[in-house]
């Protein structure tokens, strides 16, 4: 694991309306950071500093060494793929096939490997059926879906994906879930920026809260999805197993660690409860 995005102390508004207003946050490699807080908390505005769309007023931005003010967007995007929370701005082909091409020709791959990549990702993500027709003509799911295509086909070291589970269906969210371990297990970074605290349960390893453009609290998983007093400040429930701890522990019932998955929790209600009957 390594450093892929350094955010220091970084201030931004806009038209003198301020946004982000001093954030310090890391990205890693081999690591998922999830984002959260409430609507207009600045989530979308930081995401868009990570790639120099961008660019601080105060503090800096790096991406693997460059400061993000010294380099172009094009530049940046090779290896930081962001996938925007409204997909329509980042299509631009007339075919949902032409989309991957174009982002694969853009960045620079030649015609025959962008082909043969395009045929790949278009099978992994299910799409081939529909390669020959408007990106405009899919549903908002699929639009998204295959906005998540074009980038993860190019390969970034880092991905950025506000809002990915957001007009999915129960078995298109699972896909992003196992998209979202395939990516961090070749070791890239994976950056999600969500409300969904069970999404986030099952698939951060950290998780940064924001409210008003500052990050109020940042830190493993378990331990921001656990912290009560700090999701309520960004307006977000507790996932529903550690709720459920929370309430056996009120009942004297303390689990030994703070789940934050059915698994480990039934586990360990499990050994406790045979502890229990069984005694010390
Ligand atoms: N282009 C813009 N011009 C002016 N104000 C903007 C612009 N984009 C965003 N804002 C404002 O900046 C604030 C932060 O917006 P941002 O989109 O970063 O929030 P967010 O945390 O992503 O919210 P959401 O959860 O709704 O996506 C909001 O108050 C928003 O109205
Ligand atoms: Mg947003």
């Amino acid at each position: 694991m390594g450093d892929a995005i350094l955010v220091e102390d970084v201030y931004f508004s806009y038209e003198g309306l301020p946004v982000l207003k001093g954030v310090t946050l890391t990205v890693r490699t081999g690591e998922v950071l999830a984002i959260m807080g409430e609507n207009g908390a600045g989530k979308t505005t930081l995401i868009k500093h990570f790639v120099g769309l961008l660019k601080p007023e105060r503090g800096r931005v790096l991406v693997f060494g460059v400061d993000t003010r010294e380099a172009s967007v094009a530049q940046l995007a090779r290896r930081v793929g962001v996938i925007f929370q409204n997909p329509d701005h980042q299509l631009f082909a007339e075919s949902v096939e032409g989309e991957i091409l174009f982002t694969l020709r853009n960045m620079g791959y030649p015609p025959d490997e962008a082909r043969a990549i395009c045929e790949r990702v278009l099978k992994l993500f299910e799409l081939d059926r529909y390669r020959g027709r408007s990106p405009y003509s899919l549903s908002v799911g699929e639009r998204k879906r295959l906005a998540i295509a074009a980038v993860v086909s190019y390969n970034p070291d880092v991905l950025v994906l506000d809002e990915p589970t957001a007009g999915q269906d129960f078995f298109n969210k699972s896909k992003i879930s196992r998209l979202i371990f395939g990516l961090k297990r070749q070791g890239k970074g994976v950056v999600v920026v969500t409300h969904d605290v069970e999404f986030a349960a099952q698939v951060a390893d950290r998780v940064a809260l924001m409210v008003d453009g500052r990050v109020i609290r940042e830190g493993p998983a378990g331990e921001v999805l656990t912290d009560a007093e700090a999701l309520k400040r960004a307006r977000l429930t507790m996932p529903q197993i550690p709720a459920a701890a929370a309430l056996l522990e009120a009942e004297g019932l303390k689990l030994p660690s703070k789940p934050l998955l059915p698994g480990s929790f039934y586990l360990e209600l499990l050994d406790l409860l045979n502890h229990r009957w069984v005694g010390p």
